[in-house]
């Protein structure tokens, strides 16, 4: 049950459940063709990168999601700097070879880091944490994976705004978004870099900062993949010692009463105004118990018991509590199994409303009701919200491309799944899409509606939905931006690095 309950761990959770035996007799290998050109590219490679490079017969890579895992690269491969990056980008694009290129690894669709068929480049090896202006800033590998970057920062009790499982890359996390437990004080990850070192197509090694090239700065904060493959983020240190977390259950007979709490925490000015607060809802359906689970992570950016700012929610009476005080290190979610789970994650956000998380709870329900005898199935609702001080921080330092047009806080919902065999996939999709179409409905219904959709927790059923989701005026912004770094078009569905959600 505590297992359950940890951040985000439903999507860890399933893999202990047992599942992994049925799956390693269900799963089958996804094999592509392998051109020439990148035959020619892996094998230039193989003879410039030594034990840097892997073909797949003799590689024991493994990688988050199990349908991730069953992709077949002509090779992998681990640039060690900046300047490795610009000499395989070099090579690949001479043979005009796809490929995809790994963070931590955590997206959910085959190709989006682990290459079909072309040259996977994994940046893994470039993880280092380097604190800078006596520790107001750090220089963060692109590779790095979150615990690596809060335990080298706790070094000098100092972090980040990282998120909420260790495993997890900053790479596609902070190019996307990047939401924290530090987001009410300090905004999102992508709103708290002050430079990027990228390397553009063409192999050129250049830096992205507010004054030097604001453009591509701009792009680079929710732009995704489409711009550059980012070798370095310098980015926001700040002095934090051990925060508070509090994990609860309520029973069924409780809902209303959290429900109308919780909405008062994200809603209220006084209660979202104090800037340590974050809280995170969760609807799971645990099919052990063939129940659905109301919970919540509270989280106080210090080292106090009960905060007051959770007094009123803590008058409910819960079913468990597991309450601790640690760094973000121990905090976080970091063992993670890889490579023998599948995946699902699909999202929407919406104005704040009461009666839309009664309504959404509902939905889930009725719609997961269907799959309930999926193998292995652990389906979450998670909602938490985009406070106001988060959105007001996008506008700091030429603001950011997500095209978040409103002061008021925003609920970011996250459809999560994990589940075990391939021959589910459909069902699982089905249910999410269903999920997600009555929500939005529900949303235009009650007029809270939005248009934002967080491409890091976007299905693959919604890419060409996301970046619509930043408005036409960002898109187009945007377009001019990726033609003029990018001309021949490398980094779009037309060229080499198609995987993910891709502007063009
Ligand atoms: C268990 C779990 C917990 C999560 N928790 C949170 C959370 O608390 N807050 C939150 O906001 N999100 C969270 N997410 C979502 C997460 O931000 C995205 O899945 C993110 O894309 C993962 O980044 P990655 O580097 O691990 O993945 P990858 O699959 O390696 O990368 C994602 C995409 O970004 C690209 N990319 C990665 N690194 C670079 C780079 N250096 N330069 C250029 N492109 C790059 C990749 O090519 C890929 O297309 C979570 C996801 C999971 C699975
Ligand atoms: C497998 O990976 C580990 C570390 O991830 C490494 O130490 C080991 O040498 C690898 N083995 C092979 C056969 O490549
Ligand atoms: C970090 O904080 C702890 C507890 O306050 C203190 O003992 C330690 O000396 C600090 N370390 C550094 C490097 O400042
Ligand atoms: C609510 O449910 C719990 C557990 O299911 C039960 O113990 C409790 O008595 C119920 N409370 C009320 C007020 O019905
Ligand atoms: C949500 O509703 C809006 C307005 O009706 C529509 O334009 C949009 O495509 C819908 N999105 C989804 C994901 O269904
Ligand atoms: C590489 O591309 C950038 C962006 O378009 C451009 O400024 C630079 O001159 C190019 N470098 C070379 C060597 O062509």
């Amino acid at each position: 049950m505590g297992r359950i309950l940890a951040p985000l761990a439903c999507l860890v959770a399933s893999a202990s459940a047992g599942a992994n035996s049925l799956l390693k007799h269900d799963s089958f290998s996804t094999v592509h063709s392998v051109s020439t050109g990148c035959r020619q590219a892996c094998s230039e490679l193989s003879s410039s990168f030594g034990p840097a490079f892997h073909w797949p017969q003799n590689d024991n890579f493994t990688i988050w999601d199990a349908k991730q895992q069953e992709v077949h690269p002509a090779c992998r491969v681990e640039p060690s700097s900046a300047n490795d990056v610009a000499s395989i980008l070099r090579i690949l694009v001479d043979h005009w070879c796809y490929f995809s290129v790994k963070g931590g690894g955590h997206s959910r669709n085959p190709g989006d880091s682990n290459s079909l068929g072309g040259v996977t480049v994994d940046l893994d090896r470039l993880s280092s944490v380097d604190i800078l202006e006596g520790g107001t800033q750090a220089r963060v590998g692109g590779g790095a994976t979150t615990i690596q970057v809060y335990e080298a920062l706790e070094t000098q009790n100092l972090s980040f705004v990282g998120g909420r499982v260790g495993s997890v890359g900053v790479g596609g996390f902070i190019l996307g978004g990047g939401t924290s437990p530090f987001s009410n004080k300090y905004g999102w990850s992508l709103d708290n870099v002050y430079e990027y070192e990228v390397v553009l197509a063409n192999g050129t090694i250049t830096i992205a900062s507010e004054t030097n090239n604001p453009d591509l700065y701009f792009a680079l904060r929710g732009g995704g993949n489409n711009f550059g493959i980012v070798t370095t983020f310098t980015v926001r240190a700040f002095p934090q010692g051990p925060l508070f977390t509090s994990m609860t259950t309520y029973a069924a007979n409780q809902s209303n009463q959290v429900l109308e709490k919780v909405y008062d925490l994200w809603t209220d000015e006084q209660l979202a105004s104090d800037k340590a607060m974050g809280y995170d809802l969760y609807y799971t359906y645990i099919s052990e118990s063939d129940e659905f689970t109301l919970s919540g992570t509270q989280r106080y950016g210090k080292a106090v018991r009960s905060p007051s700012v959770f007094r009123s929610i803590d008058r409910i009476p819960t079913l468990s509590r597991s309450t601790s005080i640690g760094p973000m290190s121990q905090v976080v979610d970091g063992t993670d199994s890889m490579g023998t789970t599948r995946h699902l994650f699909a999202t929407l956000s919406v104005a704040p409303s009461r009666s839309l998380l009664s309504k959404g709870l509902k939905i889930f329900e009725e719609e997961v009701e269907g799959i309930k005898g999926v193998a292995g199935l652990i389906p979450n609702f998670i909602c938490y919200p985009l406070q106001k001080n988060a959105i007001a921080a996008m506008a700091q330092r030429g603001g950011n491309a997500l095209g978040i047009d409103r002061e008021d806080p925003l609920i970011i919902i996250l459809i999560s799944t994990a589940w075990s065999k391939k021959s589910d996939d459909v069902a699982v999709n089905q249910m999410t899409a269903n999920v997600v179409k009555r929500l939005n409905a529900t949303a235009n219904d009650l007029g809270v509606a939005n248009r934002y959709k967080y491409i890091n927790y976007a299905s693959a059923a919604q890419t060409s939905a996301i970046f619509p989701g930043y408005g036409n005026k960002n898109v187009e912004r945007l377009v001019s931006i990726q033609k003029a770094v990018d001309p021949r078009g490398i980094f779009t569905s037309k060229g080499l690095w198609r995987g993910f959600v891709k502007l063009l």
